[in-house]
């Protein structure tokens, strides 16, 4: 437990990185804890493009508002929200299989009817929700994901500074890195992942003291 807090307590985002490649099964470990990650009644509502292509990461450089730093990492994870999971067929499919693990009857009605409901089928409510529910998701993942790099030795950077439909801008170079990534219509780029060997131990960025951000059993107690 202490040693995991301590991982974290050393977290630090990096921004300059060493030539060194990442080899394939560290990469493939980091993608790993992604995929483990939790998410909305199992939905995995992600895909994750790992980028080395030169060409590549100097647009995903251009559409992260020319970011220095991005296309000098030695990978870019780009991270995309998968709309197509929200479907209820493929809703469905998961549930199927999360139901049968639960020990729940996997009533096809049953599953249709909690669908039904708003509350559980955040799709019912409008682009906005989904989206806020997407970046929530893939939050999960990225932290998964940026915590096995650092236990990997591998530095990395949230990006979620560049152009798209959600933070507008740029559409057309948003539009150009589609292309190039060959993106099919359901994925929506909403974060990328900077990862590459550190080359500065950068001073930890400071934290709101923990009295400030957690109260006990009502807002203002301090635990
Ligand atoms: C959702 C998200 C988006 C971010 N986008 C960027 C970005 O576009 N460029 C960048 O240099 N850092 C970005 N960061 C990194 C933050 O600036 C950094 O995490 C914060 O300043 C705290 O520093 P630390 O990570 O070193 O502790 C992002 C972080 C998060 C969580």
């Amino acid at each position: 437990m202490e040693k995991l807090l301590h991982v974290i307590n050393n977290w630090a985002s990096i921004r300059k990185y060493k030539e060194k490649d990442i080899p394939l099964e560290v990469l493939k470990r980091i993608l790993e804890a992604a995929r483990l990650a939790p998410s909305w009644a199992n939905t995995q509502p992600w895909h994750f493009i790992v980028v080395k292509d030169k060409s590549k990461k100097e647009i995903l450089k251009e559409v992260a508002l020319n970011q220095k730093f991005i296309d000098k990492a030695n990978t870019i994870v780009v991270c995309c929200a998968d709309f197509s999971a929200w479907k209820n067929e493929n809703r469905l499919k998961e549930m199927n299989k999360l139901w049968k693990v639960l020990g729940r009857t996997s009533d096809e009605s049953e599953m249709k009817k909690y669908l039904e409901n708003p509350v559980m089928n955040p799709a019912l409510r409008g682009e906005q929700v989904l989206l806020a529910r997407q970046y929530e998701q893939l939050s999960l993942a990225i932290a998964f994901m940026i915590l096995q790099a650092k236990h990997e030795g591998v530095g990395s950077c949230i990006i979620g500074g560049f152009y798209n439909h959600v933070t507008g801008g740029d559409l057309e170079l948003y539009k150009r890195v589609v292309d190039e990534l060959k993106l099919p219509d359901h994925l929506l780029i909403l974060t990328m992942v900077t990862l590459g060997y550190p080359d500065e131990d950068p001073d930890r960025r400071p934290r709101k003291p923990f009295e400030e951000i957690v109260s006990f059993e009502e807002f203002g107690n301090k635990y």
